[in-house]
């Protein structure tokens, strides 16, 4: 690989015609690495997918040449970027070793000390406390009482679009969607984002974008973009972080309120066996020995992550299965065999089987976040022998193991039957983390249960009653922000499905 000189040259300004050029030089290193890691160098055309706010896409460009670990240099800093299920196994699995690094740094604005990006003996004691909140008897009591109940409000309200012909924006319902689901589980608070405009949802977007755009401010030329012309962005998100905290403040005590809990084990143990709590209740349980901001930054936590990534999955499944008429015919069969035109329980989840498969697949092609950051606490040799030195920055694109046809045959190819219909679900064990949608090691996911679930009930109910067609001539785009989202939105005609619940087994495809 070609290895390029750092310039200082700075862009006098946004539209500076060189700025483009100087850029793309601060993205390759400026001396010759000594390990055997390679030296990815961007090209100018790289920098437009970077501006795009799609990072991810040229860092697969860059698996293409530079194979499953490089270096990418970005000014200051630079990053090993590894794109191999081996790699990525160590490091998420040794958390001693890899902290959060850049993700707590750029996000702490957002999160404060909560569990999404807290680090060290505060993550243990936070991550202890709210793993018990997402407990299976809770899951199993909130299918009927707020999976179902906000997707057959999403699906009235698509009705009625469906019934005047518009086209509708999916992305933005089923943000709507996730967004009132978390609320309910969380605080038993309705947003009715479905109904009314909710300021969280552009809140929550424009916060998580900011905390990548602090991301990329690591690049000079970046930083120095931001100071000149782009300073208003900050004071939206700083707004926009505003409400989010105002909404959490005022929610917290109304619903602590609700039930006077105590550390009690046996008390726990009552509540757990009956199902009968709130994900705030559970955390609160542990607020005796947290601030209370600990505990506003905490249900953050759980708001963000658990809002934007589960919207993203039904948007990008309903895309795939638009675009895939026979996928789409099976799961609707298999929605109207095993429901027989019912609500899903929390029984029928488990042999909605082909439909789990459509999403786990639509988690392999567009992973939210599609990039996962560690930073080396002491020197470390990864597997394939490459030495880190402490302090070393880590990407992890899952998006690269995901679609890398060194680990995936046909791995662009949407094809839900890579999945083994009666098999275990897959996860980072049993793909040996070719498969990482929820990550792996201590820092997983603490929602995947609750977020399979969810998406599984709501896409039953959305498939049981509607119709979709893609609008054509649409670019959809991808861009970021946490998770991937759509460039301009998902568009679908809609139609009520006029189908009668079948009874027949199975069809082949
Ligand atoms: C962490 C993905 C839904 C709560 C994570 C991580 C990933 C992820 C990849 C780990 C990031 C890392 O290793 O750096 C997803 C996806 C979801 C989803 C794809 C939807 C399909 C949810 C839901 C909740 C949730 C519904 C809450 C109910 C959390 C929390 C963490 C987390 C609190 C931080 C855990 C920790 O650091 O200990 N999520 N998530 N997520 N997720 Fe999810």
């Amino acid at each position: 690989p070609t290895t390029t000189t750092t310039t200082n040259n700075k862009p006098t300004s946004w539209v500076s015609p060189d700025w483009l050029t100087t850029l793309t030089q601060s993205l390759s290193i400026s001396k010759k690495d000594d390990s055997s890691i390679p030296i990815a160098s961007a090209k100018l055309d790289d920098v437009s997918d970077l501006l795009g706010g799609a990072l991810f896409l040229p860092l697969f460009k860059w698996m293409n040449e530079y194979g499953p670990i490089y270096r990418l240099a970005a000014g200051p800093r630079n990053f090993v970027v590894v794109s191999d299920p081996a790699i990525a196994k160590h490091v998420l699995r040794n958390y001693g070793k890899y902290s959060k690094g850049l993700v707590s740094e750029v996000s702490e604005f957002l999160f404060g000390s909560g569990l999404a990006i807290a680090e060290g003996q505060l993550w243990t004691v936070r991550r202890r406390a709210v793993v018990p909140s997402l407990h299976k008897t809770y899951l199993s009591v909130i299918v009927d009482r707020v999976f179902c109940k906000c997707a057959e409000r999403l699906v009235e309200k698509l009705k009625a679009n469906a019934l005047n012909g518009s086209y509708v924006n999916m992305e933005e319902n089923f943000s709507q969607l996730t967004l009132d689901v978390i609320g309910l589980a969380v605080f038993n608070y309705n947003f009715d984002s479905l109904n009314c405009d909710s300021p969280v949802i552009e809140a929550v977007y424009t916060a998580l974008k900011e905390a990548e755009a602090r991301s990329t401010d690591l690049l000079p030329y970046w930083k120095a973009i931001y100071r000149t012309t782009i300073v208003p962005t900050k004071l939206v998100a700083g707004k926009s972080l505003n409400a989010l905290r105002f909404i959490i403040w005022h929610l917290v005590p109304s619903c602590s309120n609700i039930k006077e809990l105590q550390c009690e084990t046996a008390m726990e143990a009552e509540i757990y066996s009956r199902g009968d709590w709130l994900i705030l209740d559970v955390v609160y349980m542990s607020l005796l020995q947290v601030s209370s901001v600990q505990l506003r930054d905490d249900l953050l936590s759980m708001l963000v992550a658990g809002h934007e990534t589960t919207g993203s999955v039904l948007t990008w499944t309903t895309y795939l299965l638009s675009k895939d008429p026979l996928a789409l015919s099976k799961v609707q069969e298999e929605v109207d065999r095993v429901l027989k035109g019912r609500a899903p329980t929390y029984e029928d989840v488990k042999n909605l089987k082909f439909l789990t498969c459509c999403i786990n697949e639509s988690l392999r092609l567009y992973p939210h976040p599609p990039v996962l950051l560690r930073r080396a606490q002491i020197p470390d040799v990864l597997p394939g022998n490459y030495k880190v030195n402490a302090g070393q920055d880590i990407m992890i694109s899952v998006y690269n193991i995901h679609h890398s046809p060194q680990v995936w045959e046909k791995a662009e190819v949407f094809e839900p039957e890579r999945f083994d219909l009666d098999g275990p679900l897959p996860n980072e064990s049993n793909t040996d983390f070719r498969f990482i949608p929820f990550s792996g090691g201590p820092r997983k996911c603490v929602g995947d249960q609750f977020a399979m679930l969810e998406a599984i009930v709501a896409l039953a109910i959305f498939l049981q009653h509607m119709d979709f067609e893609l609008v054509p001539d649409q670019n959809i785009g991808m861009t970021t922000g946490a998770t991937i989202h759509t460039a301009n939105g998902l568009f679908m005609k809609l139609s009520q499905r006029k189908t009668k619940p079948a009874l027949a087994s199975s069809s082949s495809r």
